[in-house]
């Protein structure tokens, strides 16, 4: 007998000696319930059949359980981790004492201690988890949102799920106070955490902190903002909030009649059901298509860490701006592993489909000043979408003179929308250069390094021009002399003549 054919039997008869030996510890139990499953990831229901075990989670649906074996205890078996960047086998121990199973094995970053007694058919009709199918691969009709990459605030970099209806109330009218309205900043986004449970008519209610989406978008509009929310096209959102999976185009209808504008759509546990890029793909096209259907303007924010090439097709799937990045910190080595390393490695950008390195950090706290105008200069001379991350309502001055900088935006939002490049490195410094739909072009400076360095420009670089705009100095400055970049520093600057690359 060959060696393959002689271990499947093997395992076969492991199986049934499990199955046999669970029957005799607990005759009735094949599917047990674990009623103080700890949030995450929320282990529900294990269930012993003829051809193997499955583990349903809150977070993860229904996963198959591998090498399923009987040991003193109870039984035991393997479960991948279907992580897409790390997916080591996690190895499970179900010990059965009579009526009584405890679970011990690990999800992801989880340890897992868990207790079941057998399911009752209610347990097993609720918790059992239902797969829903994709729509087959189409490309979305482009719809002319977006432009230029989306301006606004949003929640999650300084309050995480710490958000409220009273704090983006509060928010709006700091917009509006500051100037930062008025300024280009439009979009006020909550962020993960704002979601309730679905009621019985599988509609999704926001959690007691925001008792009225509807009037909450209705005040934001009044204050001619627009209002942004957050999903996902998993069962779960990344902090443990109820995301759309199998409520698509309901929670999409939800949003509009609320007044929604702008939706972040994040894969989290999504991950678990969609892996390759086709998967990935349709998951968010189906939410494209739904927000769509919707006849109202959604712009459509993919959140999948820059995966499966989402550059490539993330316009096809509705999407007006698609992160390249995990999480960003607030910290120069995330910003600039993000902006200088991470960001400029995914195709270009340009209106209507943004690449998107994450929110800003500029504000709260982790960085200097000199490090938040790198910071700010980067994410202009990418095209990238430019969300505040900060608490608006008690901003300091030198902050709100980062983010209001005319010069900066102006930069960021240039009409052509084509994202700057590196030009050169020198040591721990670099050039970067993006041409502007004037014609002329501008050039960022940035400084890696501890120490600080000067840097002298080439004919090239300035396009033969002798003077130029100094954004964050805001005065004309003359190209020829060196410039000098204390460590983390960054220098921006406009000209009025660009490197060969117009407008049209
Ligand atoms: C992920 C996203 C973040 C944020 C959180 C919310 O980590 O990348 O931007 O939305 O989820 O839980």
């Amino acid at each position: 007998m060959r060696r393959p054919v002689r271990r499947a039997l093997a395992s076969l008869a492991a199986l049934s000696a499990v199955l046999a030996g669970v029957a005799a510890h607990a005759a009735a139990a094949q599917v047990w319930y674990f009623a103080d499953s700890p949030t995450y990831p929320g282990v529900r229901l294990l269930e012993i059949g003829e051809d193997g075990a499955t583990v349903t989670s809150d977070w993860y649906g229904t996963m198959p359980a591998q090498n399923v074996r009987r040991n003193a205890q109870g039984f035991e078996f393997d479960l991948g981790n279907l992580n897409d960047n790390a997916r080591p086998v996690r190895h499970w121990v179900a010990a059965v004492q009579g009526d009584q199973l405890t679970l011990t094995g690990d999800i992801w970053t989880s340890h897992v201690v868990q207790s079941a007694r057998p399911a009752t058919p209610q347990e097993q009709k609720r918790y059992r988890f239902t797969p829903t199918s994709l729509p087959p691969l189409t490309d979305l009709a482009v719809d002319g949102q977006a432009a230029t990459p989306p301006m606004g605030w949003s929640s999650w970099n300084r309050f995480a799920e710490n958000i409220d209806d009273k704090t983006v109330r509060e928010i709006a009218d700091a917009m509006v106070a500051t100037g930062l309205r008025d300024a280009g900043y439009t979009y006020v986004n909550i962020d993960d955490g704002w979601q309730g449970e679905r009621g019985a008519d599988g509609i999704l209610r926001p959690n007691a902190k925001f008792p009225d989406m509807k009037g909450l978008a209705d005040y934001v509009h009044a204050r001619g903002l627009k209002l942004g929310i957050y999903s996902s096209p998993g069962p779960k959102t990344c902090a443990g909030f109820t995301g759309s999976y199998g409520h698509v185009a309901q929670d999409a209808r939800t949003f509009a009649a609320w007044g929604v504008d702008y939706l972040k759509y994040d894969l989290c546990s999504g991950e678990w059901f969609y892996r390759s890029q086709d998967e990935v793909r349709r998951g968010y096209q189906e939410m494209g298509a739904a927000l769509k259907a919707t006849g109202r303007s959604i712009v459509y924010s993919l959140c999948e860490y820059g995966r499966v090439d989402v550059a490539t097709w993330g316009r096809k799937a509705g999407g007006h701006l698609w992160r390249t990045t995990g999480d960003i910190t607030d910290d120069f080595a995330s910003m600039t592993a993000i902006g200088l390393d991470r960001n400029p490695r995914f195709p270009a950008g340009g209106p209507g489909g943004w690449n998107d390195p994450d929110m800003l950090e500029v504000g709260n706290g982790g960085m200097s000043a000199v490090e938040y105008r790198a910071h700010m200069a980067l994410w202009a001379m990418s095209s990238a979408p430019l969300l505040m991350g900060h608490d608006v309502r008690a901003m300091s001055a030198e902050t709100k003179e980062i983010l209001e900088n005319k010069d900066v935006i102006a930069i960021d939002q240039d009409r052509l929308g084509v994202p700057g490049h590196r030009l050169r490195s020198a040591g721990q410094a670099e050039v970067w250069s993006r041409p502007l739909a004037d014609g002329g072009h501008a050039l960022a400076l940035f400084n890696r390094g501890e120490q600080a360095v000067t840097l002298h420009l080439t004919p090239a670089e300035t396009a033969q021009q002798t003077m130029a705009l100094d954004v964050w100095a805001q005065r004309r400055v003359s190209t020829g002399d060196g410039f000098v970049l204390p460590a983390h520093g960054s220098v921006l600057l406009r000209f009025a003549t660009g490197l060969g690359v117009s407008a049209d």
